[in-house]
């Protein structure tokens, strides 16, 4: 098999890492995994069990249950497979991705997904993105980027976000549930999230989505001709 290239980006929620990897992805002609998606997937499975994301033994109990695919359509978007029904728009409430935080605490979890994405990043070069790419999942990325925004910029770009799809969304709310997420996140036992040593950080709480690629092309173009 061919060498693959690899840039990982990890981050908290709202920092800009899917805009930005998609863009980039498109770009470079690189296969874009964004694997939030698939932690979000398998809470929406769990959710539609009834089984709540803390209780683990509901989620040992049930996952093997649960087959995910990974398709692309023709504009490079991603879909999620569930059990052979794509969830790709469900999937994207607040709401799930809280339980997406507390269900991606689990070893099970982890575990079973931490192959699915290793096999995409030897099969295809690969943008992934995600909270610990560069830590766990590729610790040989050929580029590592952690990219990071203040939180009250990223509750604010979440809001639009939300506002954009026609979903309800309160400034105050999606703020606390930043933190929360934040907080989560970086405090759980596995693979939590924080700076790879090799990682280069971006804080984009004062850029533009036009500023941002750019300085990642940059890095990006340092380690592999493009
Ligand atoms: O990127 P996102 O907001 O869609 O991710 C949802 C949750 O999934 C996030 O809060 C934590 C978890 N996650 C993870 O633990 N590891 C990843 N590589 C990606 C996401």
């Amino acid at each position: 098999m061919a060498k693959t290239y690899s840039i990982a980006i990890d981050g908290p929620s709202g920092a800009g890492k899917s805009t930005i990897a998609r863009k980039l992805a498109a770009e470079l002609g690189y296969h874009y995994v964004d694997t939030g998606a698939i932690y979000r997937t398998v809470a929406y499975f769990l959710d539609l069990l009834g089984v709540s994301p803390k209780d683990v033994d509901g989620v040992e109990r049930y996952i093997d249950e649960l087959t995910i695919g990974i398709e692309y359509d023709e504009e490079g978007k991603q879909h999620m497979i569930m059990n052979g029904m794509d969830v790709s728009d469900d999937i994207r409430t607040q709401d799930i991705a809280q339980k997406a935080s507390l269900v991606s605490a689990h070893a099970v979890v982890r575990e079973m997904l931490l192959d699915m994405q290793r096999d995409i990043a030897k099969e295809y070069n690969v943008i992934m993105d995600g909270r610990d790419i560069g830590t766990v999942v590729l610790p040989k990325a050929t580029v590592k980027i952690f990219l990071t925004a203040a939180p009250e910029v990223r509750a604010r770009r979440r809001c639009d976000e939300l506002l954009a799809k026609g979903q309800k969304a309160n400034y105050e709310t999606v703020l606390k549930e930043v933190i929360q997420r934040d907080y989560q996140d970086t405090h759980r036992e596995i693979a939590p999230l924080k700076l790879a040593r090799d990682s280069i950080k971006v804080d984009t709480s004062e850029m533009d989505i036009d500023q941002v690629v750019a300085a990642i092309r940059e890095i990006v173009g340092k380690k592999i001709a493009v």
